[in-house]
């Protein structure tokens, strides 16, 4: 049956896309999160007149995200999907931790509705503002039938939270899909999508702990040139429940990191092995004694195993 439902709900949460400077030619000097979501949308004289509705479920600078955070804006983002009258949810972010907490929605909710998660590398105040048209063509995307899943638009482009990281400092186009490559573009209005739209069975939200607290402490360890297992035993000694290390190459990981970290698995501890490459997988061979996080970037490795820790009988 088609969709008639036409309301877009857009929750603000921060970031640089909510960002101000003194200076206009301030690119980098500016404060996060100091404008309300309503303004971004009033700045934005394309999105007047459509079925919009604002609400503010944070104003944080992402590298400050939290688990109070994201069980708010999953908590919320379900409310608005579950309304008959809701197309789509657009969620504004700090690009910094995006790709966590698109990764997490999408396990989560698995959303049979668009929930677009935009951004800016500009903050809202500069000469080249790349916010405003992130916003229209998030809004967009929120309304393209059929459209599903969590995702990511910025730049032009569209990502799939599963994939999406974060993988430019600076540049406006910040964000890749690695290997599986984006999965469309928007252009002048125009959504085009060249993969099937992000399908997945949602872990439900009742997984989610009310209290920050109750979150499983895991951790992200990274194998470089001379590494020891001083952190992973720290760790260990304050009772994280897992660990996550960014691994060079293929998932190698330095000797002496090695040996704690399977000490560490031996004390219960999961430990999974990522890349600190940026872009591939780690390619399991027959002799690991650590699980490989796959084509999870560490930090949404991180997320994974959060999430499977919290579920264990799903
Ligand atoms: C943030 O992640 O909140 C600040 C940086 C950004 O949005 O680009």
């Amino acid at each position: 049956m088609q969709n008639t439902s036409r309301t877009i709900v857009v929750l603000g949460t921060g970031g640089t896309i909510a960002g101000t400077a003194a200076d206009a030619a301030d690119n980098v000097g500016y404060t996060a999160a100091q404008l309300g979501v309503e303004a971004l949308v009033k700045a934005v004289p394309a999105l007047a007149g459509l079925p919009l509705e604002c609400e503010q479920v944070a104003q944080a600078d992402s590298k400050d995200m939290g688990f109070a955070v994201w069980r708010a804006l999953a908590q919320r983002t379900a409310h608005h999907l579950a309304r008959d009258d809701v197309a789509g949810v657009v969620i504004t972010h700090g690009t910094d931790t995006l790709e966590e907490t698109a990764y997490l929605l999408q396990r989560v909710l698995a959303p049979a509705k668009p929930v677009v998660m935009t951004a800016a590398m500009r903050p809202a105040t500069s000469m080249q503002a790349d916010g405003p048209q992130n916003l229209l063509d998030a809004v967009t995307v929120a309304g393209v039938p059929g459209a599903q899943g969590v995702l990511v638009v910025l730049a032009g482009t569209l990502h799939a939270a599963a994939g999406v990281r974060k993988a430019h400092t600076y540049r406006v186009d910040a964000f890749s899909s690695s290997d599986a490559g984006p999965l469309g573009v928007v252009e002048e209005g125009a959504v085009t999508a060249w993969r099937a739209w992000p399908q997945g069975e949602a872990l439900g939200l009742q997984w989610l702990p009310m209290e920050a607290d109750a979150w499983p402490q895991v951790e992200i360890v990274t194998s470089h040139a001379g590494a020891s297992g001083a952190l992973v035993r720290a760790a260990c000694e304050i009772g994280v429940q897992g660990l996550v290390v960014a691994a060079t190459g293929n998932g190698t990981v330095h000797a002496a990191l090695e040996a704690a970290l399977l000490e560490a698995q031996d004390q219960g501890v999961t430990v999974w092995r990522s890349s600190r490459c940026g872009n591939g997988r780690v390619l399991a061979r027959p002799d690991d004694m650590l699980p490989s996080a796959g084509a999870l970037t560490p930090a949404q490795a991180r997320v994974e195993l959060i999430l499977q820790l919290l579920t264990p009988s799903v």
